[in-house]
């Protein structure tokens, strides 16, 4: 391993998206597009410009129509090539680049986040690396795992992104407490959707995580909790026993793509920005107001 770099991503893709059924009946729900690019797109993209080289998809029925996308298609590349459109082929051609290496793992049963992550130990080895949930839409400056990992290679500890939430909202995610230690949130406590009044904060964990390789012998242990699932949330918090974890609260707005509503408001932002439709999309939308 390069010292103190994260070579592996892992990105859970298992989830049924039931939220967007029927839609998601049949395409995983990281493969609604947002604009002209899927979900996972833009995970696998935040994750290479944050160093990742191996990137593990933890997949259920989704792994054909993943592995599919991400794979060169000669015949496609062939085609535009023999009717003159040329021009499209980068789009289609190298969406991950040539040095980085794809696995892709079967999670069998929909067993929760943490037996997802689970999936991944023989794949990752003893390494830190990161877990990206593609449904959590984040975007900025500087991408969300790139400021994570800036800040692994400083304090050397796994990371959990967090962002302050409306404290009605608890119930959706996992909630840390934290204390401050020289300039750096360490989480002193982590429970997965906790009802508001039994939240230690509104600080809620988005898709985001640095994991040290220790998260796999805890999660190994860890018992079914919330949704009859094994939670990476409980895993982590037999961590916290043992080695420090830093929350961090990043810059950049996160759009839960995982709900119709956060969906559509990155599909409208996304597409406002986007350089072939943007400015004729806002005109559209002030002509709505
Ligand atoms: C998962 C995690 C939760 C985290 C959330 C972020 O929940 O279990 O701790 O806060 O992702 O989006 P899910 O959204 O899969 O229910």
């Amino acid at each position: 391993m390069s010292k103190g770099k994260i070579r592996i991503a892992v990105f859970p893709v298992a989830g049924r998206g039931t939220r967007f059924f029927p839609v998601t009946k049949v395409s995983p729900k990281e493969m609604l597009p947002i604009v002209d690019k899927p979900l996972i797109q833009y995970a696998v993209e935040e994750a290479i410009a944050a160093g990742a080289k191996k990137l593990i998809f933890i997949t259920g029925n989704s792994q054909d129509v993943l592995k599919s996308h991400f794979e060169n298609n000669l015949e496609l590349e062939k085609a535009l090539i023999q009717s003159g459109k040329e021009s499209l082929l980068s789009l289609v051609k190298e969406i991950i680049p040539s040095d980085i290496k794809c696995v892709y793992i079967n999670q069998k049963k929909p067993l929760g986040l943490g037996h997802a992550v689970l999936c991944a130990q023989e794949a990752v080895g003893n390494e830190p690396f990161f877990v990206h949930l593609a449904d959590d839409l984040i975007s900025g400056d500087v991408p969300c795992l790139v400021q994570m990992r800036s800040h692994f290679e400083m304090h050397k500890v796994s990371i959990v992104g967090v962002e302050h939430i409306d404290l009605s909202e608890s119930e959706k995610y996992g909630i840390v407490g934290t204390e401050k230690n020289n300039g750096v949130l360490q989480v002193t406590k982590i429970i997965e959707k906790p009802l508001p009044k039994d939240a230690p904060s509104n600080l809620a964990v988005v898709g985001r995580y640095i994991l040290k390789p220790e998260i796999f012998s805890k999660l190994a242990k860890t018992s079914k909790g919330v949704g009859n699932e094994i939670q990476l949330t409980d895993g982590i918090s037999s961590l916290i026993q043992e080695q420090p974890v830093h929350a961090l609260p990043f810059d950049g707005i996160r759009y839960d793509c995982g709900s119709k509503l956060g969906y559509l408001r990155a599909t409208i932002e996304y597409g406002i920005k986007h350089p072939d439709v943007g400015s004729r999309l806002s005109e559209y939308i002030q002509r709505l107001k």
